[in-house]
């Protein structure tokens, strides 16, 4: 596949006409069962990339700064322990806080390479232009696609690999999926890389359902907008107004859940699929789980995919970690 810019830059794009597929399926599969669901990463159109770093900026979202002062506060440490030369770094974003572990590289001399791989295409490159720009001598190889699916389209290591799936994203997957995704991750470490991994800690469930239903409503905004999505990709007329933003802390499975709850009975047309779909009235999709951890259930994610915890940064208040991990030796 031609890449889409070249040089120091290089930005490759791994989602073709077939990936439009991915969110018909989606679509066919999630808004068609009795439960309906639809996975978080169709969130994060360009518009919904937006929504989400204003929702970092809210007062009530605490993840995003938390994780920076930790970065701050452990980054040295952590690139002299891996000796990393270059950061692949999942679900890139903006890549604000990248730019901790980029700096601290480049203080320690080895900084060569930054590998960010992201769904979205505008994300990933108004970070690749603007992080080239910022350190002399960085190469950037940007991947647009899935990290579930692509990251066989990785570029060769260059030495040490430092891979970096910071903001708690992780815990947007199901359990399960997350220590399948992990298992690939240890693949993909090899023998001298290592894997520094931001998740969200349990607490106070006030707290954490502050952080989802912001009194701005950007949240709010971020969560409908995926029924945007499905009306620009699909042709589809969902009226967005007629769903409510829902967010709550499941004490027993210890994530929160974002859904969209029809305030009314609808029926909606997706078009390009030929597909009805009939909501009642209060029925709700499933848009997101965001899963909370305590030292126990990362560790034993990290065991049953093959990694051993290194060390566990936290910040005073015990509200977010960033763990260091590798593959653990036979
Ligand atoms: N790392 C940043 C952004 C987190 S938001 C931070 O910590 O602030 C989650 C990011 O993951 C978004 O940029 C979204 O586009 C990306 N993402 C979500 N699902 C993805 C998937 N399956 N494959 C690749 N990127 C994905
Ligand atoms: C990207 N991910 C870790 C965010 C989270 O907190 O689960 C996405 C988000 N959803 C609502 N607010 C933020």
């Amino acid at each position: 596949m031609e890449p889409i810019l070249e040089g120091a830059v290089e930005v490759h794009s791994h989602l073709g006409p077939g990936d439009e597929r991915s969110l018909a399926d989606d679509v066919l599969d999630g808004l068609t069962r009795p439960f309906k669901e639809l996975p978080a990463k169709h969130l994060y159109d360009a518009r919904g990339s937006e929504l989400f770093d204003a929702i970092c900026e809210q007062p009530e979202y605490y993840p995003t700064r938390t994780e920076r002062l930790i970065l701050e506060a452990c980054a040295e440490d952590v690139v002299a322990r891996t000796g990393a030369v270059e950061l692949v770094e999942l679900g890139s974003g903006a890549a604000t806080k990248t730019r901790v572990l980029l700096t601290a590289m480049a203080a320690a001399g080895t900084l060569d390479r930054y590998v960010p791989v992201d769904v979205s295409e505008s994300t990933v490159l108004a970070c690749a232009e603007t992080l080239v720009g910022a350190y002399p001598g960085l190469r950037v190889h940007g991947l647009v696609g899935d990290f579930e699916r692509h990251l066989g389209h990785l570029p060769r290591p260059t030495g040490p690999r430092l891979i970096a799936f910071l903001g708690g994203t992780v815990g947007n997957f199901p359990p399960g999926s997350r220590r399948r995704f992990l298992r690939g991750l240890a693949k993909v470490l090899g023998g001298d890389g290592h894997l520094l991994l931001g998740t969200d800690l349990v607490k106070d469930p006030a707290v954490i359902e502050a952080a989802y239903n912001d009194a701005a409503g950007i949240t709010a905004q971020f969560n409908r907008n995926v029924l945007q999505v499905v009306n620009r990709e699909l042709h589809a007329d969902f009226d967005v107004g007629a769903f409510e933003h829902v967010a709550f802390f499941d004490r027993r499975r210890q994530w929160i859940e974002m859904r969209l709850r029809a305030t009314e009975l609808q029926h909606v047309r997706v078009a390009d699929l030929g597909l009805g779909l009939d909501f009642s009235a209060r029925e709700e999709i499933r848009t997101e789980i965001s899963a909370k951890f305590t030292r126990k259930r990362l560790e034993g994610d990290l065991a049953a995919a093959g990694l051993e915890l290194v060390e566990l940064f936290t910040d005073p208040g015990d509200l977010f970690a960033v763990s260091l991990s590798r593959v653990r030796p036979r």
